[in-house]
Formats: C-alpha cells, sequence, structure tokens
C-alpha cells in the first residue's frame, strides 16, 4: 500500500451557491449553504486515504468545535492524526460562493494553521522519511514546509508541493521540490506569461517537475525542456472546489503506485469525479467507486 505524509490546512468550509459569484462591493442573494470539511491538507489527505494510500496529516487546528470536527472526521476516515496540533487560535476558516457554472470563490482565515511550525514537523520526521510520498500546498507556513522537505531528503521520500493558493516562492523552496503542481493562474505567477497562455515555452521550465493543471483541458507535464499534454476526463461540471486537492492525492497515489504518468491519469480521474459531486467531501472518491465511474485507461501493450 502506497504511503503518503501531507502537510497542510484544515478549515471548515461556508459554502453558499448562488447563481453568480458576487463582483467587489456587490451582494448577490444565494440559493443554499452548508458547511463542510476542507482546508487543501484535509482534503488531499482524505483523498489519498479514499484512493487507497495510509496517510499520516501534519496539522494545527484550534481547541474549539471546528477543530474537533477536524479529528473526528480524519481518524474516521482512518488518517493518522498524531501529527495534528491543537493550538490556541481559532480553527481555519473558508468562506465560499459557488456559481451555477461550478466555479468559486474562496476567501480563508487561516487561525490555526498558520501555527504548524518547523518544530511541529520535525516531531513527525520518522513518518515523513518512512512514507513513498510527501504532499504538500501554501495554506500552512513554508518554513514549516522546508523542515518537512528536508525530512522527506534524509528518507528517500519524494516531495510533491500543490503551490495554492499563489504565492511567491524562494529559492529554498524550489530546490526542495520534486515535482510542482500549479493550476494556470499559479504557473503565470511563477513562470510568467498571461493566464490564457500561462507558461511561455516549456524550455522555461528548470528544477522540478512540473504538472499544470487546466481544469476541464487536462494536464501538462513538462519535461526537459518538451510539454507533454494529458487529456481531462469529459464530465459536466457542477462544482470544481477540490478538484485540484483530488488531483494533487490521485498523482501522489498513482506516482507512489506505478510512477509519473500513472499518477497523471488518476489524478486527472480523482479531478473529474470531483467535480460531478456539490461539495468538497462527496467528490473525494474511493478507488472502487473512482473505477466504477471513470475506468482506469487499458494498459497498453508492451
Ligand atoms: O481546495 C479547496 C479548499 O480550498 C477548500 O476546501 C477551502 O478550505 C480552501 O482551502
Amino acid at each position: 500500500m502506497p504511503s503518503i505524509a501531507v502537510l497542510g490546512s484544515f478549515n471548515m468550509d461556508l459554502v453558499v451557491a448562488a447563481e453568480r459569484l458576487p463582483e467587489p462591493g456587490r451582494t448577490v442573494l444565494g440559493r443554499s449553504f452548508h458547511r463542510g470539511p476542507g482546508g487543501k491538507g484535509s482534503n488531499q489527505a482524505i483523498a489519498a486515504r479514499r484512493l487507497g494510500a495510509e496517510v499520516s496529516f501534519i496539522g494545527a487546528v484550534g481547541d474549539d468545535e471546528f477543530g474537533a470536527a477536524a479529528r473526528r472526521l480524519l481518524a474516521a476516515e482512518g488518517v493518522d492524526i498524531s501529527g495534528l496540533a491543537s493550538v490556541d487560535r481559532p480553527t481555519g476558516v473558508a468562506l465560499i460562493v459557488v456559481d451555477d457554472r461550478g466555479e468559486n470563490q474562496i476567501a480563508v482565515a487561516p487561525g490555526a494553521n498558520e501555527a504548524v511550525t518547523p518544530a511541529l514537523v520535525e516531531e513527525q520526521a520518522p513518518a515523513i522519511a518512512g512514507a513513498d510520498v510527501l504532499l504538500a500546498q501554501l495554506e500552512t507556513p513554508l518554513d514549516a514546509f522546508l523542515a518537512a522537505a528536508a525530512a522527506a531528503r534524509t528518507g528517500g521520500t519524494t516531495v510533491i508541493l500543490n503551490p495554492a493558493p499563489a504565492a511567491p516562492l524562494p529559492d529554498r523552496v524550489w530546490s526542495a521540490v520534486d515535482v510542482l503542481t500549479p493550476n494556470q493562474h499559479e504557473m503565470s505567477g511563477l513562470f510568467g506569461g498571461g493566464e490564457t497562455e500561462p507558461a511561455g515555452s516549456p524550455g522555461r521550465i528548470s528544477g522540478p517537475e512540473v504538472i499544470m493543471t487546466k481544469g476541464a483541458e487536462g494536464a501538462v507535464w513538462y519535461r526537459g525542456g518538451a510539454a507533454r499534454s494529458y487529456p481531462a476526463v469529459p464530465v459536466d461540471a457542477v462544482d470544481t472546489t477540490g478538484a485540484g486537492d483530488a488531483f494533487n492525492a490521485g498523482l501522489a497515489v498513482g506516482m507512489a503506485e506505478q510512477g509519473i504518468e500513472a499518477g497523471i491519469v488518476l489524478g486527472l480521474r480523482a479531478g473529474a469525479f470531483a467535480v460531478t459531486r456539490i461539495g468538497v467531501l462527496d467528490g473525494l472518491a474511493a478507488r472502487a467507486e473512482l473505477d466504477r465511474a471513470f475506468p482506469p485507461p487499458p494498459k497498453a501493450a508492451s
């Protein structure tokens, strides 16, 4: 069974479904509200677990109602939460609006997620060094990520960084990463270019392997000056929230099982499933459910 250590956030998601997203200074009347667990780290941990990996989660929540809900959920999913600290800050919260096309707008109050420290991560160094993959995002502090990546190096653990939400990355982060997984917007911020043609030429991409996710257009793997495209599984999207998390979890699990291409394909299938469900949690497929909904492509004859 692949083993994945996830370093990242937990947020309680407060979600309003509305016909359209509000513009600055405007109020829109929504149709419905739901509250559910989220946070890129927790979503990716649960998604990887449901896809069949052994998962440990390193993060922080407050000593409050949302923090207790996080502990209950992750433990019930079978995620190892010995690296989940309780801190004297409120649990992270995300305010989300989802429109009729499934697009979203998210504002996060990180709270306890900001209290994930290198010291907390170092306590979990054996779990990180013993895992096949370390999977992290940018909703927890960068110095904690660097501590986790250092632990990963000691064990030969592959480091995947999902650079979301978009932020500049210092040089020491680039050298700590094996695989970077920006979406188009994050790719433009990191490598230049516009959002419609985000990456510039593949020759500009150096350092870690880069896999750019493009929503309904699939993903592109940049390697050694070349770019290879992988189509998305065609679906009717109802809610894109958490699709990137499902992709990253699938990538991590598939990579640990059979290498990077298998990871991209599993990630795209998991991401397609995610957008067909309203809310994040229901969109994180169990492996058997995913195989039924979107069967794996046949293996090429050797
Ligand atoms: O990627 C989706 C997640 O982003 C949501 O669950 C929300 O909590 C924000 O972290």
